[in-house]
């Protein structure tokens, strides 16, 4: 069923574990992703990007695609339709009268003030409609998509900004830039856990996760234990996909039938997914 992220959420904090949000970047991603959390019996999060969202067709296609899909195999675990990184009001609210289930106003590149202001409107118009709203504070570096953050502009969220954002925007959930980065991962990554405490301690609401590519297992545990409550992941897919696309026209270089790579990229999506899901310990929770 296509429900928000507030529940799913609520649940995974008290529950300590996380629910995955998977970007979607065309059907085969969107079918891989429903039947993994079938078969996990999960709850799952659908990350829609704006660059995503203009790629497949816009915000109505992906919603009517993702109901029929709900429907043609019974799909029964909870899943939400999310917009990701939104960069606008006006963005967030086309989301929402195409049936998005859930929406990202990411101010992240605003003072906080303005910041707080705009996730402000979203959240007034979300709420009203029962669509939940994540907001983020600090810079995330790497790219996804045209949100590009380089090296120097990247910042750590400061604790006494999220509890003030928090507080007044009453947001769903929150996402805090502590060192995670968007795409492959330059060395380690240095996740700093003592802001994820104390951002934790004094907001009270689910924590997420962004660039959970390429994290390892045990500072995924540990973030869930500090109140992480949602992982976002896209690039792992999109590695583990084209590898197997790149294989497969390996083996057979005559091979044209598109449907003949595609699915064996679907599969490769579907397993990567469901290893997530028992990683963050969202299996069976549905
Ligand atoms: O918003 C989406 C995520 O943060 C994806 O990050 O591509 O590094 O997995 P990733
Ligand atoms: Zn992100």
């Amino acid at each position: 069923a296509l429900v928000s992220m507030k529940q799913m959420l609520e649940k995974a904090k008290e529950e300590h574990y996380a629910v995955g949000q998977f970007n979607i970047n065309n059907l085969e991603y969107t079918q891989a992703i429903l039947l993994a959390a079938q078969e996990e019996n999960s709850p799952v999060i659908l990350g829609v990007s704006e660059g995503a969202a203009k790629y497949m067709g816009g915000f109505k296609l992906i919603v009517e695609m993702t109901k029929a899909l709900i429907e043609e195999y019974k799909i029964t675990v909870p899943v939400a339709i999310h917009l990701d990184h939104g960069s606008s009001f006006e963005k967030c609210v086309q989301a929402m009268y195409a049936g998005f289930t859930s929406v990202m106003i990411d101010g992240s590149h605003y003072p906080l003030e303005e910041n707080i202001a705009l996730t402000k409107r979203v959240v007034d118009v979300a709420h009203s409609l029962g669509i939940s709203v994540e907001a983020e504070l600090g810079r995330i570096a790497g790219q996804e998509d045209d949100l590009i953050v380089t090296e120097l502009e990247k910042a750590y969220a400061i604790p006494a900004e999220c509890e003030l954002l928090v507080k007044e925007t009453k947001v769903d959930c929150f996402a805090p830039a502590l060192g995670s980065v968007h795409g492959p991962y330059k060395g380690k990554p240095q996740l700093g856990f003592d802001k994820m405490k104390e951002i934790m301690e004094l907001t009270n609401i689910p924590l997420v996760l962004h660039g959970g590519s390429g994290i390892p297992l045990g500072d995924i545990q540990k973030a869930i234990s500090l109140g992480t409550a949602k992982i976002n992941v896209n690039t792992e897919n999109q590695i583990m996909s084209t590898k197997r696309v790149r294989e497969v026209l390996a083996e057979k270089p005559e091979m044209y039938d598109t449907r003949k790579f595609m699915g064996p990229a679907r599969d490769a999506i579907k397993e990567t997914v469901k290893v997530k899901m028992r990683e963050f310990g969202s299996s069976n929770k549905a």
